[in-house]
């Protein structure tokens, strides 16, 4: 982390020895079918770019040719629980700068073109072999007028070609191209880079729903007057009184930060049980089996404060060790110490399909 992170790429050979067997070629082709998967299918021809959102068609992916092509399904960790424990691999790194896992399939030639991210990735070589060739360069222009971003004067520094097993770090602006050099899988895992922009639209959001002030325009001074177009000075002067009263403070901006940070994508949907334990049962089986977060909900913290898929959520100091070890583990091993106000919580988020029995977990593929 001092030496690479958001500072300088790195080649790890062999950092998976073994990896790969995962998804195959035809997996990941009928995942970009789903039409709960976000995907891409981006073609070449002759220097032309070409780009399909999905969801894909089995029959349009059988008519693809031999070469060229890759197809592209984000958010896979939502999708297969081993590709969520891959990502949850990374957990080096406060879940809350992750992002998802990408995965992408290309025959030879295949390739999404020269370019760069504004975020890092850890790129995993699965299938077969890719050439990357990668560059430091501050010209930054790309190809006017193409489906997706590619980079004009592309400089490839440095190349290597990954097999599986092997990853490669790259920091943010850090140009890269990865072209297939056979049948090939690349899995990413990408981390998530805050706009001060959306942060600061976000927060005016908040703020927007939290705000209360007091109070209602008056003038029973006010004059007859002869300029009925012009905005009276007293009117400029209660406005600013009234604007200047918006405040926030530590804890407003902590509050929102928590809620931002933990709240899921907006294509997330939640899966709550049909017919979910009653109270006493769950409370039974939570400590037997113990309890696991469903790979979709985020779990962060700050202090004392919780956050769960957005919400804000108080507890007390008595739980605090409990929740933050769920949390940072992403789940509770048999036995784990809670009283009934904290299995009351359990049961609430196991009603709303944030978390799951361990036996029940493995069953969303
Ligand atoms: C890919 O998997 O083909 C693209 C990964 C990337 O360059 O970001
Ligand atoms: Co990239």
């Amino acid at each position: 982390m001092k030496h690479y992170w958001q500072k300088k790429p790195l080649l790890v050979r062999q950092a998976i020895p073994g990896f790969g067997a995962m998804i195959d070629r035809q997996g990941l082709l009928d995942l970009a079918c789903r039409d709960d998967a976000e995907s891409r299918l981006v073609r070449q021809s002759r220097g032309r770019w070409q780009v399909e959102y999905g969801p894909q068609t089995l029959e349009g992916l059988k008519r693809l040719p031999k070469r060229d092509w890759t197809v592209l399904v984000q958010g896979v960790n939502l999708l297969v629980p081993e590709a969520d424990t891959l990502m949850r691999a990374f957990n080096f790194i406060p879940y809350a700068r992750l992002d998802d896992l990408m995965v992408s399939f290309a025959p030879t030639g295949g390739g999404v073109g020269p370019h760069f991210d504004s975020y890092d990735v850890f790129l995993i070589q699965g299938l077969g072999q890719r050439r990357w060739e990668i560059g430091a360069q501050q010209d930054k222009s790309l190809v006017p007028n193409a489906p997706l971003r590619i980079l004009k004067n592309f400089q490839p520094e440095e190349t290597w070609d990954l097999e599986p097993g092997d990853m490669l770090y790259l920091p943010p602006q850090y140009a890269h191209n990865g072209v297939a050099l056979t049948d090939c899988m690349t899995w990413s895992v990408g981390f998530r880079a805050y706009p001060a922009q959306d942060i600061a639209m976000q927060f005016l959001i908040y703020l927007q729903d939290n705000l209360e002030i007091e109070g209602v325009y008056s003038d029973p001074d006010i004059k007859p007057t002869r300029h009925p177009g012009k905005i009276p000075g007293t009117m400029l002067k209660q406005f600013k009184a009234m604007l200047r009263a918006i405040r926030w403070d530590r804890k407003d901006i902590e509050d929102f930060i928590g809620a931002y940070l933990s709240e899921p994508k907006q294509n997330v949907f939640f899966d709550p049980p049909e017919r979910p334990p009653a109270f006493t049962r769950f409370a039974t089986q939570a400590r037997q089996q113990g309890l696991q977060l469903d790979k979709r909900s985020n779990l962060l913290y700050r202090k004392k404060v919780f956050f769960m898929n957005g919400e804000h959520v108080e507890v007390a100091p008595e739980h605090i060790p409990t929740l933050r070890h769920f949390a940072d583990a992403r789940a509770l091993a048999p036995g784990f110490s809670a009283d009934e106000t904290l299995l009351l919580l359990f049961h609430e988020w196991l009603c709303a399909g944030y978390l799951v029995l361990p036996r029940n977990s493995r069953r969303a593929t």
